[in-house]
C-alpha cells in the first residue's frame, strides 16, 4: 500500500473484529471480487466505474476541463441542478476542496418555494451558469427546479451557459437540451448515480469550482490499481463492516472532525444506503459532524442502544497553522494550550473520542487521508465505491439497483395525478 494516501487505524475495533477475524473473510472476499471484475462481470452494465482512467483516454476529460473553463470566464456563479447521485459528488468534492465553493449554488435537491426562492434573490443580476443534471432525464425535484430557474440564464444566452447531462439515448431532458440547442455531456451507460462522482457528472461541477480533475482521476486511478491487491484496505474495510453487521450492529456513524466533509458524508450515505439497503438486510448508514455532534448527538453514542459502531473519517495532515495565542490576565484559562497548533487540538480531541466511545461500547475504525488534498480524495472516492460494491456483494445483495426508490415516487405520482399513474 505503498502509493495509497489512505490507511485504516483498526485499533479499537478488538475483540469484535480482529486480524484473524478478518483473514476469517478472505474467501467470501475473494467470490465478491470475482463477480466484480472480468472474466465474471455480472455487473458490467454498471461497473464502467471500475476504471477510473477510461474518461482521460477517450479525451472527453480535456473536454469537460474546456467547457468548464470557458463556462468560469463568462459567468459568476454555477447553478447545479440535480439529486442524489446526480448531484452529491459534485458537492462533496467541491466542499471538501474548492477556495470558492460558494460560487456554486445547488437547485433540485427537494421541493422547498423557499429554496427556489432564495437561489432567484441569490443569483439576481449575476451572470449565470447552469449545469442541470439527470441520467433519466424525468426526475421531478430537477425537472421542477429547471423549469422554474432556467430563465436565470437569458434566453440568448441559454445555448452557450446552459449545460445539460444526460443519458445519451433518451428522457425528456435530452430531447429539451437538443431543442434548447444546449452543449450536452453524457452519463455513461455503465455508471448508476451513485458511482458517477468520476463521470461528467461530478467533474463538470468540480472543474468549475477551480479544483484539479485530472488530480482527482489520477488519484482514484492509482487506487484501483492499489484495489487489485487481495489484501487491500478497502476490502478490509467492508469485512469489518460486515464482521460488525453479522454481530448485532445495526448502524455504522461516519464521523469526522473536518467541517469541510460534511457532505463527503452525505455522498457516503447515499453510496452505502442505496447500495446495500435492500432485502431487509444492512446496516444503517448516519453520519456525525465532530466536535459540534460531541455535544448532541456525542451522549447517545456513548450510553444509548448499543447498536452502534463509528467509523472516523481522518486528515493526518496539511492542515493551516493557527495557533492558540497566549493571554495576559489567562481569563478564559486557556493559556495551557499557549502556543499549541489546533489541528494538535484536533488530533488530541479524536484520540480521547475514539477512546471513550470504545471503552462505552462503541467499536470503532479510522479511515485515514495522509492530507485533504485533490488526489488523496480521488483515492478515497474509489477507496469507498469499491469498498461499497465488496460489501454489499458480501450481504448477497446486487449493489446497483435501487428498486425500493420507486415505492415512494409512485404513490406521489398517483396523489399528484400525473397521467399514467392514476
Ligand atoms: O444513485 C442513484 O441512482 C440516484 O440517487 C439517482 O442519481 C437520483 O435518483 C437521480 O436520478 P437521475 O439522475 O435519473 O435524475
Amino acid at each position: 500500500m505503498s502509493d495509497c494516501p489512505i490507511t485504516l487505524d483498526k485499533r479499537h475495533l478488538d475483540p469484535e473484529v480482529t486480524a484473524e477475524k478478518i483473514a476469517g473473510t478472505a474467501d467470501r472476499i475473494r467470490k465478491a471480487d470475482e463477480v466484480l471484475r472480468p472474466p465474471c462481470r455480472r455487473y458490467e452494465r454498471y461497473t464502467g466505474w471500475l476504471d477510473p482512467d477510461r474518461i482521460r483516454a477517450s479525451g472527453e476529460l480535456a473536454e469537460i476541463k474546456q467547457c468548464a473553463d470557458e463556462l468560469r470566464d463568462e459567468s459568476d456563479a454555477l447553478l447545479v441542478i440535480g439529486i442524489g447521485g446526480s448531484y452529491l459528488g459534485a458537492r462533496a468534492a467541491i466542499e471538501a476542496l474548492s477556495d470558492e465553493p460558494d460560487r456554486v449554488l445547488y437547485a433540485g435537491t427537494d421541493i422547498s418555494a423557499w429554496h427556489v426562492e432564495r437561489i432567484r434573490r441569490q443569483l439576481k443580476g449575476k451572470d449565470v451558469a447552469i449545469n442541470v443534471i439527470s441520467k433519466s432525464g424525468t426526475t421531478t425535484e430537477p425537472a421542477i427546479a429547471f423549469r422554474l430557474l432556467r430563465d436565470l440564464v437569458p434566453k440568448a444566452d441559454q445555448s452557450r451557459m446552459i449545460v445539460a447531462t444526460t443519458d445519451a439515448t433518451g428522457g425528456a431532458l435530452l430531447k429539451l437540451a437538443e431543442k434548447a440547442g444546449c452543449e450536452r455531456f453524457v452519463v455513461p451507460h455503465d455508471i448508476g448515480g451513485r458511482f458517477s462522482v468520476l463521470s461528467a457528472v461530478g467533474l463538470l461541477p468540480i472543474a468549475y469550482a477551480g479544483i484539479d480533475i485530472d488530480a482527482l482521476v489520477s488519484g482514484a486511478a492509482e487506487c484501483a490499481e492499489v484495489c487489485k491487491q487481495p489484501e487491500n484496505p478497502a476490502y478490509q474495510y467492508a469485512a469489518a463492516r460486515n464482521l460488525l453487521y453479522e454481530q448485532g450492529k445495526a448502524i455504522e456513524i461516519l464521523a469526522s472532525f473536518e467541517p469541510r466533509l460534511h457532505y463527503f458524508a452525505e455522498w457516503w450515505k447515499q453510496l452505502f444506503g442505496e447500495s446495500e439497503g435492500k432485502n431487509g438486510k444492512a446496516l444503517f448508514p448516519a453520519s456525525v459532524d465532530f466536535t459540534a455532534d460531541l455535544h448532541s448527538l456525542g451522549q447517545y453514542i456513548q450510553e444509548g442502544r448499543r447498536i452502534l459502531f463509528e467509523t472516523f473519517l481522518i486528515v493526518k495532515g496539511g492542515e493551516p497553522s493557527v495557533v492558540v495565542p497566549e493571554s495576559d490576565d489567562d481569563s478564559d484559562e486557556l493559556n495551557y494550550l499557549h502556543d499549541k497548533e489546533l489541528s494538535w487540538i484536533n488530533e488530541i480531541a479524536y484520540e480521547a473520542v475514539a477512546q471513550a466511545h470504545r471503552d462505552g461500547g462503541v467499536p470503532n475504525l479510522a479511515i485515514e487521508l495522509d492530507k485533504l488534498d485533490v488526489h488523496s480524495l480521488g483515492a478515497l472516492i474509489y477507496f469507498l465505491e469499491i469498498a461499497c460494491a465488496i460489501s454489499a456483494l458480501m450481504l448477497d445483495v446486487n449493489p446497483f439497483d435501487q428498486p425500493g426508490v420507486e415505492a415512494y415516487k409512485k404513490l406521489m405520482f398517483k396523489m399528484l395525478g400525473k397521467p399514467g399513474y392514476t
